[in-house]
């Protein structure tokens, strides 16, 4: 683990979740001290070993206060109270630092069975764009990353499959929606590049020279969305998001039952 003096003399980094293992080690090779936070530090793996000085790994549950204050005092002790890049307002004000959040391409897009994870993003999004404005006459730059398929566990998570009750509607493309969604992997990115660009663009942004304000949309795939969803009539950016996804099927399927009946 690094001592405070080797941790005082670089820039300092603190991470969560599951793209942010990657991006860990993208900053720590662009030279930076970098807290790595997870709920169980006991799967942290070979990170934050007695032997990597620029990586100490930090247990951190966002959803709890106290776990957030141990996470903060903790870096507080070792970066003698400041943070550059990611949470934690009043160390990153001292250090006016930059805060990195991570939302989704899908925040923007009507896609059918998304509902309440592109609507969480959504939220999150705006969050962060006014956090941004609150946060820039302290010094603090604030950026939105929209997310493009990224290939991390997040697709295998069991939350995410959708469980109908027996009469609904949607329970015909229950376990075709499932699979069109494990298929998303295949549009997915790998992790490792990802995270390297996306390190490169959030130190663009925390360049004290730098103009760049707001979102980043990152790769070629996340470009499109956003100039689809700028530039086509909404039934094309409709058909387009839903293509394959089983809206079709569930409306063929009404159709006959309505012939039966
Ligand atoms: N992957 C994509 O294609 C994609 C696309 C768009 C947006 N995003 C967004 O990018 C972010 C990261 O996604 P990911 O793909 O890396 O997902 P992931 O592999 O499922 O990782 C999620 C991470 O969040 C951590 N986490 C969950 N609850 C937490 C809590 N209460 N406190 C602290 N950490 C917690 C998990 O830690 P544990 O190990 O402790 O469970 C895990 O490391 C998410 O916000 C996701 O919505 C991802």
């Amino acid at each position: 683990m690094a001592g405070a003096s080797s941790t005082a003399s670089k820039k300092t980094v603190l991470i969560t979740g599951g793209i942010g293992w990657a991006l860990a080690k993208a900053f720590r090779a662009r030279g930076f001290h970098v807290f790595a936070t997870l709920r169980d530090v006991a799967k942290a793996g070979g990170l934050g070993d007695d032997g990597d000085d620029d990586m100490d790994a930090l247990a951190l549950d966002v959803t709890s206060g106290e776990s957030t204050a141990r996470c903060r005092d903790a870096v507080a002790a070792k970066t003698a109270g400041s943070l550059d890049v990611l949470a934690f307002a009043p160390l990153l004000i001292k250090a006016r630092g930059t805060v990195a959040d991570n939302s989704s391409i899908a925040q923007g897009l009507p896609m059918a069975w998304t509902g309440d994870y592109a609507s969480s993003k959504a939220a999150a999004a705006r969050m962060s764009e006014v956090m941004r404005v609150e946060l820039a006459p302290l010094g603090v730059r604030v950026v939105t990353v929209m997310v493009r398929p990224v290939a991390t566990p997040m697709f295998m998570r069991p939350g995410g499959r959708m469980q109908l009750p027996e009469a609904s509607h949607y329970r015909s493309v229950e376990e075709f929606a499932h699979r069109m969604r494990l298929l998303h992997l295949d549009a997915s990115m790998p992790v490792a590049p990802f995270a390297n660009q996306l390190a490169g663009r959030i130190l663009a942004v925390a360049d004290s020279s730098s103009t760049i304000r707001g979102l980043i949309w990152l790769g070629t795939y996340a470009l499109l969305v956003r100039c689809a969803t700028w530039a086509m009539p909404q039934w094309r950016v409709d058909q387009t998001a839903n293509n394959d996804k089983g809206v079709d099927l569930v409306k063929r399927l009404c159709s006959c039952l309505l012939v039966m009946v």
